[in-house]
């Protein structure tokens, strides 16, 4: 065969296979509506990045970033409830794994995905744990982005050693000892935020105070939440608020984990997305300008949550929408993502290896990730979303201002004999 007549048929090949390629992602065109809580510091860059992306992969989709200000979805949470009971869904919105996803939107609202996992070969990179909390009925409803962690408790190295503290092993020796030194030094002991921060930190004094199968207990009915035990996770927790800022039920989450890189507060207890923040806006190096560790009681102990994404029924550009939620799972989606934001790939085929890609802190979230007991976080919904998380919002945000153990202990027992699901 002449060369040249190789070489032309070699580019028809080209041709025919590009054409493919260029036709399976040209399918997906027009508008796609995003919807998120992911507009802050330390929030926003991780979506935009992966908008770029996509953008770049599907040049036809005009992706409209509809997120709704508010750490942990407060403000999001029920603008999308809203929409999606008028059957005006976004095309695709972040929901937690779990009952989250599960209780309040679940069958009725979500398409099964297994075609997408199947497609995509995700059905063995996913783990088997965190495919349980984003399926029912053999049908798997959303598409993890990340792996995030709630108990972890924030600090910076040298402000700890000039102040002559150390990072307590236990929440009593933090009220008895580290809180008052810090307080004579004029230093806030323990930043915190609004009631959902709040609530984020009662998880963690709650888990330490009954462990895992005590704080697993509270979601199926074996611990009750006027036992003694629960009494006195609500006495250390209103001792730990004691050593908080004044301002706290005006703060979202970044002022709090601001306060201690600037060094008006030594410690912080917050979710991995602290270290996004702390990494991606504030360009901190890891274990100097920030440090962390395992709130106290929790080490050992992972309390997980994830966001995903789903495909609502009735979503406006279906199309779209599988495109975005393909790509969102992919390897390459979660290495573009996770670094950004501070969380976990959930991915397993993806790069977390690459020390480069992930450091020091996400080495160590990931050592933690696949060796600790896992268990899932409240103020995140991987379990009790919905009635339950909204009435012990109240509890905690009054509390917050009245210490009362005994009746926030009883009416959280009336609460949840009327809300969580014990069978
Ligand atoms: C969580 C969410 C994280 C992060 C955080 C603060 O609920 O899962 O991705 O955004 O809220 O807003």
């Amino acid at each position: 065969m002449k060369f040249y007549k190789l070489f032309g048929m070699m580019v028809l090949v080209l041709l025919a296979v590009t054409a493919v390629a260029v036709s399976a992602q040209d399918e997906a065109a027009g508008d796609l509506e995003i919807f998120s809580w992911w507009t802050g510091g330390g929030e926003a860059a991780g979506l935009d990045a992966l908008i770029a992306r996509f953008s770049e992969l599907y040049p036809d989709v005009n992706i409209i970033n509809s997120a709704v200000a508010g750490g942990s979805g407060v403000n999001a949470r029920a603008v999308l409830a809203t929409r999606v009971q008028a059957g005006d869904p976004p095309d695709s919105f972040q929901v937690h794994a779990g009952s989250a996803l599960l209780n309040l939107y679940g069958a009725d609202r979500m398409e099964p995905l297994n075609f997408l996992y199947e497609e995509s070969g995700w059905m063995d990179q996913f783990p088997e744990g965190l495919l349980d909390l984003i399926s029912s009925d053999g049908n798997i409803y959303s598409v993890p982005a990340n792996i995030h962690r709630s108990n972890v408790m924030w600090y910076v190295p040298g402000n700890l050693e000039e102040w002559g503290v150390t990072v307590p092993e236990t929440w009593d020796e933090f009220i008895n000892e580290t809180c008052p030194t810090l307080q004579e030094a004029g230093i806030v002991p323990l930043s915190v935020g609004q009631t959902w921060t709040q609530m984020h930190l009662w998880e963690n004094v709650a888990l330490a105070g009954l462990g895992v199968d005590g704080y697993n207990g509270l979601w199926d009915g074996t611990t009750a939440w006027d036992s003694p035990e629960v009494m006195q996770v609500f006495e250390t927790y209103g001792q730990i608020l004691d050593c908080t800022n004044d301002d706290r039920d005006a703060l979202d989450w970044q002022p709090p984990a601001q306060m201690v890189v600037e060094g008006t507060a030594a410690f912080n207890v917050m979710g991995d997305w602290a270290a996004g923040y702390f990494l991606t806006d504030l360009e901190l190096e890891p274990g100097v300008g920030f440090g962390w560790t395992t709130p106290p009681g929790t080490d050992g102990v992972f309390i997980m949550l994830s966001d995903t994404f789903g495909l609502p029924i009735g979503a406006p550009n279906r199309d779209a929408a599988v495109a975005w939620l393909k790509f969102l799972g992919s390897p390459e989606a979660q290495d573009i993502f996770n670094p950004i934001k501070g969380s976990l790939p959930a991915n397993t085929t993806a790069a977390i290896d690459d020390s480069e890609l992930y450091n020091a802190y996400f080495q160590d979230a990931y050592e933690d990730w696949t060796s600790n007991t896992i268990v899932g976080s409240l103020a995140h919904e991987a379990v009790g979303a919905g009635e339950f998380q909204n009435g012990f919002s109240e509890i905690i945000a009054q509390f917050s201002a009245e210490h009362d153990v005994e009746t926030a202990t009883i009416v959280a027992a009336e609460l949840a004999a009327d809300t969580l699901v014990t069978d």
